[in-house]
């Protein structure tokens, strides 16, 4: 950054940074909070503000998606308790939605610098639209980056959530566009005899044995 603070971007496959902040739920101690679940920690430019208000009560909408899916939500803007009060009280007023969600509030900016969430370029004073997905060993295992101008895609999130899971329930890897139901891509072989199976396997949806497809089964 500008002032010579060196900027923090934690990385895919690093650990969660650890804080203690004040959210709309009261003090929380991240590593206490995210024990143990799936997490999605996502942070807005600002209160009060339009696009903000789709995407965050978006994700209050959406709550029980995220209840099936064993996932808590937690939110994040340079704001004031008193401004996230205000705002979650106006948007159920305003649209019948209710953000219960725990939201951080952030005005010294600890917490969005150390999730790389300021990006100087695009504000100075605001954090960018970040989603870090954290899973219940507390690693970061995928992170989104949006701008100010432009809201999240709702559908892309739970969609890469499900692929997630999936892909750690079944040890497979997801294919372009992948969505639940279609099939996924086997591990490619690693040693002749593995590839010797690959090619045997008459069920498998092949291209070749380095790219073949299957169903999951239960
Ligand atoms: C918005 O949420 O609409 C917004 C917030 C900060 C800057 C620009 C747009």
């Amino acid at each position: 950054m500008e002032n010579g603070t060196k900027t923090i971007m934690p990385r895919i496959g690093d650990k969660a940074p650890e804080f203690e902040a004040m959210t709309t739920i009261g003090k929380i101690k991240f590593s206490e909070f995210i024990k143990g679940s799936w997490t999605i920690l996502f942070s807005h430019p600002a209160d009060f503000t339009p696009v903000c208000t789709t995407e965050m009560s978006g994700f209050a909408l959406e709550k029980d998606f995220f209840k099936k899916h064993k996932t808590k939500l937690i939110g994040l803007s340079i704001d004031s308790i008193h401004s996230h009060l205000a705002w979650v009280n106006n948007v159920e007023s305003n649209l019948n939605v209710y953000m219960d969600f725990p939201i951080i509030a952030d005005l010294d900016m600890k917490v969005a610098s150390l999730f790389g969430m300021l990006h100087p370029g695009e504000s100075q004073t605001a954090a960018v639209r970040a989603v870090f997905f954290i899973d219940p060993n507390g690693i970061i295992r995928l992170i989104m980056y949006y701008p100010l101008n432009v809201g999240r895609n709702m559908k892309e999130i739970q969609r890469v959530l499900i692929a997630l899971q999936t892909a750690d329930k079944y040890k497979c890897a997801l294919p372009l566009d992948w969505k639940p139901g279609d099939k996924v891509i086997v591990p490619p072989p690693k040693t002749l005899k593995e590839m010797e199976t690959v090619i045997a396997d008459t069920e498998l949806e092949k291209v070749d044995f380095y790219l073949a497809k299957k169903e999951l089964r239960n």
